[in-house]
């Protein structure tokens, strides 16, 4: 251990403190996180009084959290790091792309069936979203769960309206059918802001940087024996589409919601124009 304390010798003093941690993957993650927060630090010298303001930003991020505000999650989210982490951890051999889960996954979709709408309210443009789950081979996956979850055509989800919209309202659970197919009726959602009332909203304020995340449908597949996958489509054309306040748009994702004939609404239980999009879902083997 260092006895004298300098600038070049100060991140090895500090790794070296953590030599006999029994757990080599602490040890790892230890010492590379010292490496580059020292680096960080001997890269910007930051004053005492801008090293109080980082304290005091932490702080307020997590006196921020309770048991349904993580304002964590939300710095990981804006710095990029959420989907990093989950792209990492999702390196797919011809797989869905996965994206992050997000705060509003807080309560149980409820079950439906295919065709049914998860959408309580009628208003804005009806849509139709249909596809189906299959193995990378091409083949289907019966009986492949999916949990679907949006904002409203005005940004909102249910949970952040309790007295406006009906409960579950924009959510549901569906089971894909012999062929793997599913389909389910809703309205197309708009693009919306993330919570800005926290520190990560002071951060965005300062940095000049909009809060807004692009219209999304969000999914979780599920099927016996393949990996669960979380993801999202991204409606094509949609404001912020190329500036996701939380980087998670890939662009296999994207998908186009596209104007569908009224005559052929009524094959969907329709009356009039709707919007129709196509998400096919490939899952990947659970590894064994
Ligand atoms: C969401 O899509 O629900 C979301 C994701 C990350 C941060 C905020 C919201
Ligand atoms: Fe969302």
């Amino acid at each position: 251990m260092a006895t004298d304390f300098t600038e070049d010798t100060a991140a090895d003093a500090v790794i070296e403190s953590f030599a006999e941690t029994p757990d080599p993957r602490l040890r790892e993650l230890l010492t590379s996180l010292v490496r580059h927060l020292h680096a960080f630090v001997r890269d910007t010298e930051p004053t005492i009084a801008e090293w109080e303001q980082a304290i005091e930003f932490l702080t307020a991020t997590g006196q921020k959290c309770d048991d349904e505000r993580q304002e964590f999650i939300l710095l990981s989210d804006v710095l990029g790091v959420s989907m990093l982490v989950e792209t990492i951890n999702n390196r797919t051999g011809g797989a869905t792309e996965s994206t992050v889960l997000g705060p509003f996954h807080v309560v149980k979709s409820p079950r439906r069936e295919l065709g049914d709408t998860i959408d309580l309210v009628a208003t804005g443009t009806p849509c139709v979203v249909r596809g189906r789950v299959l193995s990378a081979d091409g083949s289907p996956l019966p009986g492949a769960e999916l949990d679907v979850w949006q904002a409203n055509d005005q940004g909102f989800y249910d949970v952040q309206q309790p007295d406006v919209q009906p409960r579950a309202n924009g959510r549901g659970l569906f089971t894909a059918a012999a062929d793997g197919s599913f389909w389910f009726r809703t309205v197309v959602p708009s693009h919306y802001p993330i919570p800005t009332d926290g520190p990560v909203g002071t951060l965005l304020n300062a940095t000049q940087r909009h809060p807004f995340r692009p219209a999304h449908i969000h999914f979780i597949v599920t099927a016996r024996g393949y990996r669960p996958l979380t993801t999202h489509i991204f409606v094509a054309g949609s404001p912020y589409i190329e500036s996701d306040a939380v980087f998670a748009v890939k662009k296999s994702l994207i998908k186009e919601f596209t104007s569908d004939d009224p005559e052929q609404a009524a094959r969907y239980g329709l009356t009039g124009p709707f919007a129709l999009a196509d998400f096919d879902i490939v899952l990947e083997p659970a590894a064994s």
